[in-house]
């Protein structure tokens, strides 16, 4: 496959841009609750109007073909299919999606859609969410009815997004949707997000002629702090939960508690037969991938004794999110991949940074640090690439600025410039601008 053949795209979320909460049908999600409390989210705000997605799509399609951009990766939202998680559909979340896949073909741009980006039924939510193992039922009847109303047009799919993330900041540590903590809660999510995550996939498979499947995970490369041997271990353990505790059970691996034993409380969720029920049927692993995470050993972190040491401490180049900037991590991250031999081909299906943008007087946007982001993870990913990894395809994040989860509106990641004081306004960035050249001249 030559660099002409791979997917170029750009990636977004239901909950981060549609806004419309109430419209139309539509049930509340997780997020729309756990934002409904200003404190939770650090700029007080919440997903009300996200970038006004829902009734500006088609704008958005648009500059996406502007930007001669191939491939569009946005999810649905469960609850604008199914309010209540369950049961009656909702005609018009069927229309609208109908609508974004229609106009995207209309425009010659491949719709790739995410099934699950975190927007979990608040419905579902009060019946346990993912610590309950009904959610794998409940999560293929959503399966079904996306693939029978939308699979006769969208052929390439991604299950879920960052497993990690979701369980992890939203089961065990609280601060995401829908605010649950517990080691308990953790590996009941976990287990649950593995296994629905196989079945979705297998149903894609049986009801979707000529589907493409993956799903997505975020992964980073982990470097100890130090030499030290307890830097060095505290590192590892941290790599085996960031990188390989769904990883490996997706692939049919098995979970990696050798070295994460305080995860051994998964063992009380896992029922007979579910070993051969985790690994997912997938054309292709979606990465994710932003920075790279450096640990040091620390006895007050419980369970994993472990903590990050911030770019900021270290010295080193850092976005708005106080992430390092790093490129040689994505590289490290698809090398390391390609070494395990049940890897399937490699999508990057999400890279981006949040920095400030500088407003011109002339109106337009320069984010030279954005662009060089880009320019420098590109690099790293092509290199990869042209040493032999098996990688297809690659998406940034995002297509405009939005709903960056608990930090609210603040950390702007668009290639596109949202002016939430004037009417959303739409202005693509220099960065922007950058991306498209960039795919023109591949
Ligand atoms: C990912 C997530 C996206 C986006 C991005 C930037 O973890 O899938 O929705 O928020 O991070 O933080």
């Amino acid at each position: 496959m030559s660099v002409s053949d791979f997917h170029w795209g750009v990636s977004s979320a239901a909950a981060q841009t549609e806004g419309a909460i109430l419209e139309d049908g539509k049930g509340a999600s997780i997020w729309d609750e756990f934002s409904k409390n200003r404190k939770k989210i650090s700029d007080g705000s919440n997903t009300f109007y996200g970038t006004d997605f829902y009734h500006r799509y088609r704008e958005d399609i648009d500059i996406i073909k502007t930007l001669h951009i191939p491939n569009f990766r946005f999810s649905i939202s469960w609850p604008r299919i199914l309010p209540d998680g369950t049961g009656t559909i909702n005609s018009k979340g069927v229309d609208f999606y109908n609508k974004v896949i229609d106009y995207c073909l209309e425009k010659k741009i491949t719709p790739w859609v995410t099934l699950y980006h975190w927007d979990l039924p608040a419905n579902l939510e009060q019946k346990g969410g993912w610590t309950n193992r009904a959610i794998i039922n409940w999560f293929n009847e959503y399966v079904t009815v996306c693939c029978e109303h939308f699979g006769d047009r969208v052929k390439n799919w991604m299950v879920l997004n960052e497993p990690l993330a979701f369980t992890g900041a939203g089961y065990f540590l609280g601060v995401h949707a829908p605010g649950k903590r517990g080691l308990q809660n953790f590996v009941a999510a976990a287990h649950h997000a593995v296994l629905a995550n196989a079945s979705g996939a297998s149903i894609i498979r049986s009801t979707v002629e000529k589907a493409y499947i993956g799903t997505t995970l975020s992964l980073s490369m982990v470097t100890p702090y130090s030499n030290s041997q307890k830097n060095i271990e505290a590192a590892e353990k941290v790599n085996q939960l960031l990188n390989n505790f769904f990883l490996h059970p997706i692939l049919g691996m098995g979970y990696p508690l050798k070295k994460l034993k305080f995860l051994n409380r998964i063992e009380e969720v896992i029922q007979a037969g579910d070993e051969s029920r985790m690994k997912a049927d997938l054309d292709f692993i979606g990465v994710q991938s932003y920075t790279r995470e450096v640990v040091k050993y620390s006895w007050l972190t419980p369970f994993i004794k472990a903590t990050m040491v911030s770019a900021k401490k270290r010295n080193a180049p850092f976005t708005e999110m106080g992430w390092e900037v790093f490129p040689e991590s994505i590289y490290h991250t698809l090398k390391e991949l390609s070494k395990i031999p049940e890897i399937p081909p490699i999508i990057i299906t999400e890279n981006g940074a949040a920095f400030t943008d500088v407003l011109l007087p002339d109106g337009t946007i320069k984010d030279t640090k954005r662009k060089e982001y880009f320019q420098h993870h590109i690099e790293q990913v092509l290199k990869a690439k042209s040493e032999g990894v098996n990688i297809k395809g690659y998406f940034a994040w995002s297509l405009t600025d939005n709903f960056e989860w608990a930090e609210g509106y603040r950390p702007r990641f668009g290639l596109v410039h949202i002016d939430y004081e004037n009417n959303f306004k739409r202005t693509i960035k220099e960065s922007g601008k950058y991306y498209s050249e960039l795919i023109l001249k591949k």
